[in-house]
């Protein structure tokens, strides 16, 4: 295999991608990334002045990317942004990053449901029902590729966060099944689990920085550039034999956490 085959292998050219939550950080960076490989971008979220700028910014021509409206906890929102998608891209959605998250840090014991509910319509319900919708347009064409953004903090316990640890691991076991059912229908489903990542996200945790980066093997926090590997890995062809996979980028720190 030559240089230009390693190429092709992670090349999205003619797909069609949709990103959850790309109005910032990891969903920010992932629709860039997925458009550097050749992939034409939808991305989705709520506030749609950012996703505009970040569609100027990545596509100024406006012919691979384009912004549409999301709201994961509002169910009537989610077939529309599929629909726009493929109408201003010209295609059917066959890769898309469930991405779109929330989080707040607070003892088990004080965690009032107000918030609890919040946190599951949008990390759990949210993503469930996304993933529906995409899983569904997929079967129609015969092949796609889904990839649940988890949490390390799915895989082990972590102080403070009940509620968003709990969220990210019932998303980590959706996926599983997701991979099951869908595999003969050409669809893959994957997890990717980032340890603490720099982004607004993380602005919540500002209390207990110092301490997560002293736990962390590498010694410093992620970067959204961190999960390119894994992201094109799991959208490409490269990793067309891959379903049910959850692959952990977190610097070593789910190894050394207590
Ligand atoms: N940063 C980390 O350390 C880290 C670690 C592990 C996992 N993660 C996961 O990575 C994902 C992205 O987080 P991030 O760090 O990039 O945080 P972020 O910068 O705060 O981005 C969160 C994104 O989710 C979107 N979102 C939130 N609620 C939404 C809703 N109801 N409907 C549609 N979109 C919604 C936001 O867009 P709008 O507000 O415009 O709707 C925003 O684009 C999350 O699932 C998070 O749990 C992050």
């Amino acid at each position: 295999m030559d240089t230009k085959d390693i190429g092709e292998l992670f090349s999205l050219q003619g797909r069609t991608a949709l990103i959850s939550g790309a109005s910032s950080g990891i969903g920010l960076h992932a629709a860039q990334t997925l458009f550097a490989a050749g992939a034409s971008v939808a991305l989705a979220a709520r506030r749609s002045d950012k996703l505009a700028e970040a569609v100027r910014r990545i596509d100024p021509s406006g012919k691979r990317a384009c912004a549409v409206q999301l709201d994961v906890t509002d169910s009537s929102t989610i077939a529309p942004a599929f629909d726009a998608a493929e109408q201003a891209l010209g295609a059917p959605v066959d890769i898309f990053v469930n991405n779109a998250g929330v989080l707040f840090a607070q003892r088990f014991v004080e965690q009032p449901e107000d918030k609890l509910d919040w946190l599951f319509d949008t990390n759990l319900k949210g993503a469930f029902l996304v993933a529906q919708e995409a899983a569904r347009r997929m079967s129609r064409v015969g092949r796609g590729s889904i990839i649940n953004i988890s949490s390390s903090s799915a895989l082990r316990a972590a102080g403070m966060l009940s509620s968003y640890a709990s969220s990210k691991a019932a998303l980590l076991h959706l996926g599983s099944v997701m991979a099951l059912e869908l595999a003969g229908k050409g669809i893959r489903v994957n997890t990717i689990c980032p340890g603490n990542i720099e982004t607004d996200m993380q602005e919540s945790l500002t209390e207990f920085e110092q301490a997560l980066i002293k736990r962390t093997p590498m010694r410093r926090f992620g970067k959204p550039e961190d999960l390119d590997g894994a992201l094109l890995l799991l959208a490409s062809d490269a990793g067309r034999y891959m379903t049910g996979a959850v692959i952990t980028v977190d610097g070593g720190q789910t190894l050394s956490w207590m």
